[in-house]
């Protein structure tokens, strides 16, 4: 392969203002998952906000979200305790303050939701906690069982519907991010459902587009998790941080040939046991909490025991579980195991791991700014430094909450101390023709795919690392050329994009911490690599 540079656009599409239909907004969102929901919703509070998400309200990682959202609610609980196990699992990388801030604002967060109409579920009339791994306490309360995403997002969804001042825009593909001559962002451009493009010039901009799963062959993420918004920030000029810790979930269902759908962890926080084929419970060898150990150690064991035992996958034992209760407790789980002839009661749930939660993301300040001026970011497109190099379950919707809180604040803040100016922009973007081949884009997704859960995988190594990054800028060479018309073409060369930078922070990263082990470096390295990896 030679060494030629791919090409760098700044934007993906030609862009003039003549031609393109434009409107104004005092703030405009793009995504509707925890994290933009509930930005918009505080952002109405001091202008007219539109929410974009480019499929339609519902389909977002968090409407996937199973097990639950973390909060100390509990009298044998603290936020001390809360603190102490996410810095814990943060492998050093955590900011205490950020971590201090999300895990006391918690609570009022919490009863907000239940006002508006998210039910969580209760025993005996106290909302019920469960325990998932690296928590010390059951702290993961739940709603309608192992749905509580939907719960979530059908409270929030409901408050946004009652805002006479938020305008939504389904099926609506934001393309890139609009920057003026001092790089501050105006806005977006997008595409519409009818294939026009659109231009939506905002005073702030929040950006909430979701995690980058779909970068991954096995993941447990829906169809949209394609990194949108940390490619858009890059192309801005973002600091992107961190893109090295992918977090795996180690339970994935795995049956040939369906959609990797997750085993929500609060299965083995409520007894299930992890077995090999040949029916040996493995986890004790492996760290003293067993089963609720953080992820990243379950899920290198999972992977040990199957190179072990040569197999594919490995087991999740609820043979013990009260049938009815399991049914009750869990309804999309058993719906799912039933749909697959998987009678719990006598059969082990074939599972193993696969990508999951994007760590990483564009970098923000403790009032959500991004590098970029008027430029908000929040939830998992976000890097806030809660997490650090590994995230403890359930504290991803509680992030997305409470950053998504402070960033609609944020920008409605700036409204109010200052008149927005929104006036009529001129903007030319031209865009060389290429006369390269025809693409099948398909291909070139599902190839990234393959490579990055190969290369850049569970564990990883410098020559697998490099020859990821060669491999990518030779596809960037004939995909980043070209003018697409339609979201799977634009998404193909996001997901180029940031599959790159993930490469890249991974190599640089020459130690292992967290959810990113390297094989040739096996240890953690805190002379050198204590700290962030800033991309941009
Ligand atoms: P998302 O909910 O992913 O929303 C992203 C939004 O951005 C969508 O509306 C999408 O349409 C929009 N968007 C993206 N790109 C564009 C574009 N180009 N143009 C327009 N719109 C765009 N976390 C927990 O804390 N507890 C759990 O129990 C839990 N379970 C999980 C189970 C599953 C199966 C998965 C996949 C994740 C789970 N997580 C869980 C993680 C958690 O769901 C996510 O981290 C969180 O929901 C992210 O919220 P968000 O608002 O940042 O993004
Ligand atoms: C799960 O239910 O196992 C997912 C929880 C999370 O990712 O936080």
């Amino acid at each position: 392969m030679t060494s030629k540079q791919p090409e760098f656009r700044r934007y993906l599409v030609p862009i003039n203002t003549l031609s393109t239909p434009q409107f104004f907004t005092d703030c405009l969102v793009i995504g509707s998952g925890v994290a933009g929901l509930r930005a918009a919703i505080e952002a109405s509070a001091a202008g007219s906000v539109t929410l974009v998400c480019k499929g339609t309200l519902e389909e977002s990682n968090t409407w996937n979200a199973q097990g639950g959202i973390a909060a100390v609610l509990g009298s044998d609980d603290s936020f001390d305790n809360h603190v102490a196990d996410t810095l814990a699992t943060g492998g050093g990388l955590s900011d205490p303050d950020v971590v201090t801030q999300v895990v006391t604002e918690a609570p009022a967060l919490i009863r907000e939701l239940i006002e508006w109409g998210t039910d969580f579920d209760r025993v005996n009339g106290t909302i019920d906690a469960t325990r998932e791994g690296g928590h010390s306490r059951a702290r993961v309360i739940h709603s309608h069982g192992d749905s509580t995403g939907r719960g979530i997002a059908e409270g929030l969804i409901k408050k946004l519907r009652a805002a006479d001042n938020i305008t939504v825009l389904e099926q609506f593909f934001a393309i890139d991010l609009l920057t003026g001559e001092d790089n501050e962002c105006l806005g977006a451009i997008g595409c519409r459902a009818n294939g026009n493009l659109q231009i939506i010039w905002a005073a702030r901009t929040i950006l909430a587009t979701g995690g980058a799963g779909r970068l991954y062959r096995e993941t447990t993420n829906p169809d949209g998790a394609t990194a949108d918004g940390l490619a858009m920030a890059y192309r801005a000029g973002a600091v992107l941080r961190d893109l090295e810790f992918m977090q795996f979930h180690p339970t994935t269902l795995y049956i040939a040939g369906a959609s990797r759908a997750l085993i929500t962890e609060t299965l083995r926080g409520e007894g299930a046991i992890l077995r090999d084929r040949d029916g040996n419970a493995f986890m004790k060898d492996y760290h003293p909490e067993a089963e609720l150990a953080p992820r990243d150690v379950v899920s290198r064991a999972i992977l040990d025991r199957m190179l072990r035992t040569g197999s594919t996958h490995v087991y999740l034992d609820i043979r013990h579980f009260d049938k009815a209760h399991f049914q009750k407790r869990f309804p999309l789980i058993s719906e799912l195991c039933g749909s697959f002839d998987i009678n719990v009661s006598k059969d082990m749930i074939p599972v193993r791991p696969s990508a999951h939660y994007m760590i990483g993301g564009v970098r923000v300040d403790r009032a959500a700014a991004t590098s970029i001026p008027n430029l908000y970011a929040c939830g998992e497109a976000a890097s806030t430094g809660l997490h650090g190099a590994n995230r403890l379950g359930s504290n991803s919707l509680l992030e997305g909450l409470v950053y998504g809180k402070l960033a609609g604040s944020a920008a409605a803040g700036d409204l109010r101390r200052r008149d927005p100016h929104l006036h009529h922009r001129s903007f030319v973007f031209e865009v060389p023709h290429s006369d390269r081949s025809r693409l099948d884009t398909e291909d070139v997704r599902n190839s990234l795919r393959a490579l990055m859960w190969r290369n850049v995988g569970i564990t990883r190594e410098q020559t697998h690392l490099i020859e990821a990054q060669e491999i990518i800028r030779f596809w960037q060479r004939y995909v980043m050329d070209k003018v697409f018309e339609t979201p799977f073409g634009w998404e193909c060369q996001n997901m180029l994009t940031v599959a790159l930078l993930m490469a890249r922070a991974a190599e640089a990263r020459a130690e292992s911490r967290g959810v990113h082990f390297r094989k040739d470096y096996p240890k953690t390295d805190n002379d050198h690599f204590q700290k962030h990896i800033d991309l941009s």
